[in-house]
C-alpha cells in the first residue's frame, strides 16, 4: 500500500478519487436506482402539481402517487449507494489496483469539482426531503379519507361504504369511528389494515366481514369525540308510516314517544334511555357470546359505591364460565352498534318510497308484491335486477291486465325504485342482507334493549330489570 502511494498520484488527490467515483458509479445496479428514482420522483412532482392546479386525484391514482410512486422512489434512492458499495468490494479487475483505495471516499472541498458536487448533491437532498415530507404528509391524508377506506377494496367494503352514504354520517370519515385520534391507534389500525390488504390480494377475506366489536376502540374515544354523553335529548317524538300487505296498501300513521333523555343540567340527575351513559351510573356487563347478545350478569354502580348485581334467574350460570367471560362498561356501541352501517330491511324500504311517492300506492298489492321480491335471494345484482322485473311485470300482466295497461310509467317507475333499494341493501358479491348484522338498538328483529330489560335478571333482592313498555317509549299509536 505504502509503495503504491509513494508512486501513485497521492491518496485523495483529485483525479484518482474522481476515477474512482466514477467507476463506482457505472454498473447495473446504480442506474437502475437512478432511473427509478427519477421517474418516480417526475411522476409525483407531475400530479402534486397536478393536483394543485385543481385536478381531482382519483382513489386509484391517490394510491399511485401516495403509496405506490414514494415506495419506487424510496428504493431507487436506496438502491444507488447499494450497487456503489458492492463495486467497491468487488472491483472490476482493472480498477483493483487503483491507487488510494480506501473503506470511505475522501470529501475534499477545496477541490472545485468535489465542491461543486457536494453542492449539488446537498440541493438535491433537499428537494428530494422537501417533496418526500409533502408526499407524506399527503399520503397519510389520503389513507385516512373516506375514499380509501370505502373505495379501494371495492367489492370488500361495498356494503359498509353503500350504507354509510345514506346515513346520518356519511359527512364522518370512516377513521373518525374505526381509528380516532393519535399515533397508536393509526399505527394499529395500519397493520391491521396490511393484514386485510394481504386477505384481499389472496382472496380469502371472510364474506361477510365479521363484525370488529371487540377491536372496537372505546366510544369514549371515537364517538365522544362530536357527542356529549351528558347532553339532555329530552323526548323525541318518532312519526312513520306503515303500508299493509293489502290490494290497497292501506297506509297506518304510526307514533311513539322515545324518552331518550340524558343528564338534565339543572335538576343534576339522569332520565331516560341515555341515563346509562350519564356519569353518575357505570354499568358493567359479561356476555357469553362473541356477538355480545347472551348477557348473563349486569353490574350497576352508582357514585355513592352502592352497586346492584343482576344474574339470570331462568338460565342459572355458574362463577366459573361467569370469571371466564369479559367484562364490558357499557358505552355507546352496546346500543348504537349500526349508527352508520344500517341495513334497511324491505318492508321498512319499501314503507319510505310509498310515503315519498316514489312508488305509486295506487298498484294493486305493490307493497306485498314488493315485499316478496325484495326477500328472496338471488346470486348476485344482475339477477336480481331481472328477476324485480320480470316478477312486477308478469304480476300486473297476469292479475290486473287494466292496470298493467292504464299505468305502464307507474309500473316502470316502481321496478326501477325496487331495484335500487336492492343494490342500497344487498349486496350478495359479499353474502350481505339485513339479516347478517343484527342492530341493538330497539327490540324488533333482535334481542337489543330485551338482552338486558327481560324481567329475568334479577339482583339478589328479587328486583329485575325492567321490561315495562313505558320505562322506555310510550305505547305506538295507530292512525288509520
Ligand atoms: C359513526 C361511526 C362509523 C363510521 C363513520 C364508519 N363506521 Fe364502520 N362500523 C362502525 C361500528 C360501530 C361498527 C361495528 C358494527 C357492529 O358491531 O355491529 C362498524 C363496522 C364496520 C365493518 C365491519 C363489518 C360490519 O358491517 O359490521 C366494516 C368493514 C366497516 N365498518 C367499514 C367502514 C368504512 C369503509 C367506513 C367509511 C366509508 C366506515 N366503516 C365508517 C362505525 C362507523
Ligand atoms: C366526527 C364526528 C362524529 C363522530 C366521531 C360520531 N358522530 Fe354521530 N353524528 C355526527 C353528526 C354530524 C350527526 C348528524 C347530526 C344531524 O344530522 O343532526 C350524527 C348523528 C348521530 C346519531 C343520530 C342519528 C339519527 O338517526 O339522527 C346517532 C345515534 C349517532 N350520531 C351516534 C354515534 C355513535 C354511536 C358514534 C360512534 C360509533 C358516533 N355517532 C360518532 C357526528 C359524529
Ligand atoms: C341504552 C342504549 C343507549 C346507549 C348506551 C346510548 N344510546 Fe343514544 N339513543 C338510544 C336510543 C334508543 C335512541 C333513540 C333512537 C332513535 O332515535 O331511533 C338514542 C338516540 C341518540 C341520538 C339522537 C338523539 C336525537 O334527539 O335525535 C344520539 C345523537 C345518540 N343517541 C348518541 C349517543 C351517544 C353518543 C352515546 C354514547 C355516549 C349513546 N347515544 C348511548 C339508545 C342508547
Ligand atoms: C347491558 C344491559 C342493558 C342493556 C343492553 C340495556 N339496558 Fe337499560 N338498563 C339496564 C339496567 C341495569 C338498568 C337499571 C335497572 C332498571 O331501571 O330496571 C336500566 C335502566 C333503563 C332505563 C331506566 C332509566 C331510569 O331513568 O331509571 C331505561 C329507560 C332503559 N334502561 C332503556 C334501555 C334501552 C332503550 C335499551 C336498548 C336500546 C337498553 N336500556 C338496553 C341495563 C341495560
Ligand atoms: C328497554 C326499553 C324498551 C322497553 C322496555 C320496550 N321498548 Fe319498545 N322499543 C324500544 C326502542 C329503543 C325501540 C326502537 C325505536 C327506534 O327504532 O327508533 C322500540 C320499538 C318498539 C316498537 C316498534 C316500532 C316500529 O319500529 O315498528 C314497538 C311496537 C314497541 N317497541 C313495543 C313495545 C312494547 C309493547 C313493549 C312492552 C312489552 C316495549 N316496546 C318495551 C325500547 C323499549
Amino acid at each position: 500500500m505504502a509503495a503504491q502511494q509513494a508512486n501513485g498520484p497521492g491518496p485523495g488527490s483529485a483525479v484518482a478519487e474522481r476515477r474512482r467515483i466514477s467507476w463506482l458509479i457505472h454498473n447495473p445496479v446504480t442506474y437502475a436506482g437512478a432511473i427509478l428514482a427519477a421517474s418516480s420522483f417526475i411522476i409525483i412532482v407531475f400530479l402534486l402539481l397536478f393536483e394543485l392546479v385543481g385536478g381531482k386525484v382519483t382513489t386509484y391514482l391517490g394510491v399511485l402517487v401516495f403509496v405506490l410512486m414514494p415506495t419506487t422512489f424510496v428504493v431507487g434512492l436506496i438502491l444507488i449507494p447499494v450497487g456503489m458499495i458492492w463495486t467497491r468490494q468487488h472491483p472490476p479487475a482493472a480498477e483493483a489496483v487503483l491507487p488510494g483505495m480506501r473503506p470511505f471516499p475522501v470529501l475534499d472541498l477545496n477541490d472545485p469539482i468535489q465542491q461543486r458536487g457536494f453542492i449539488l448533491w446537498s440541493a438535491a437532498t433537499l428537494v428530494f426531503v422537501g417533496v418526500l415530507a409533502g408526499v407524506s404528509y399527503r399520503a397519510y391524508n389520503f389513507m385516512d379519507s373516506t375514499e380509501f377506506c370505502g373505495a379501494v377494496c371495492h367489492t370488500v367494503m361495498k356494503p359498509e361504504y353503500v350504507t354509510y352514504q345514506h346515513s346520518p354520517h356519511a359527512r364522518v370519515t370512516c377513521t373518525a369511528c374505526h381509528i380516532g385520534p393519535g399515533a397508536d391507534w393509526f399505527v394499529r389500525a395500519k397493520i391491521s389494515g396490511t393484514r386485510q390488504v394481504f386477505a384481499v390480494a389472496t382472496n380469502s377475506y371472510p364474506r361477510p366481514i365479521p363484525v370488529p366489536i371487540s377491536d372496537l376502540r372505546p366510544a369514549r374515544e371515537t364517538c365522544e369525540t362530536c357527542h356529549w354523553p351528558e347532553k339532555f335529548y329530552g323526548e323525541k317524538l318518532r312519526q312513520w308510516t306503515t303500508y299493509q300487505l293489502d290490494e290497497k296498501n292501506t297506509p297506518q300513521q304510526k307514533s311513539m314517544v322515545l324518552k331518550v333523555g340524558g343528564t338534565e343540567a339543572q335538576l343534576g340527575y339522569a332520565t331516560g334511555i341515555h341515563w346509562h351513559v350519564s356519569a353518575d351510573n357505570k354499568i358493567t356487563y359479561a356476555a357469553l357470546d362473541k356477538d355480545r347478545q347472551n348477557i348473563a350478569w349486569v353490574r350497576l354502580e352508582k357514585p355513592s359505591g352502592e352497586a346492584v348485581e343482576f344474574t339470570r334467574s331462568d338460565v342459572p350460570v355458574t362463577s366459573d364460565v361467569l370469571a371466564k367471560a369479559e367484562k364490558r362498561t357499557m358505552d355507546c356501541m352496546d346500543c348504537h352498534n349500526r349508527p352508520t352501517h344500517h341495513i334497511i330491511p324491505p318492508g321498512t324500504a319499501l314503507d319510505a318510497s310509498l310515503t315519498a311517492k316514489r312508488i305509486d300506492p295506487s298498484l294493486p298489492f305493490v307493497k306485498k308484491k314488493g315485499q316478496e321480491l325484495l326477500s328472496l335471494t338471488y346470486p348476485d345484482e344482475a339477477s336480481a335486477t331481472r328477476a324485480i322485473e320480470q316478477g312486477l311485470t308478469s304480476f300486473y300482466q297476469t292479475t290486473y291486465p287494466d292496470v298493467y295497461a292504464a299505468k305502464q310509467g307507474a309500473i316502470k317507475a316502481a321496478i326501477a325504485e325496487m331495484q335500487q333499494i336492492y343494490r342500497d341493501n344487498d349486496f350478495p358479491e359479499m353474502k350481505v342482507d339485513y339479516l347478517t348484522y343484527g342492530d341493538n338498538i330497539g327490540h324488533q328483529s333482535t334481542p337489543g334493549c330485551f338482552r338486558c330489560h327481560d324481567n329475568k335478571h334479577v339482583s339478589p333482592d328479587g328486583q329485575a330489570i325492567r321490561q315495562d313498555c313505558d320505562i322506555c317509549h310510550t305505547p305506538v299509536t295507530v292512525k288509520q
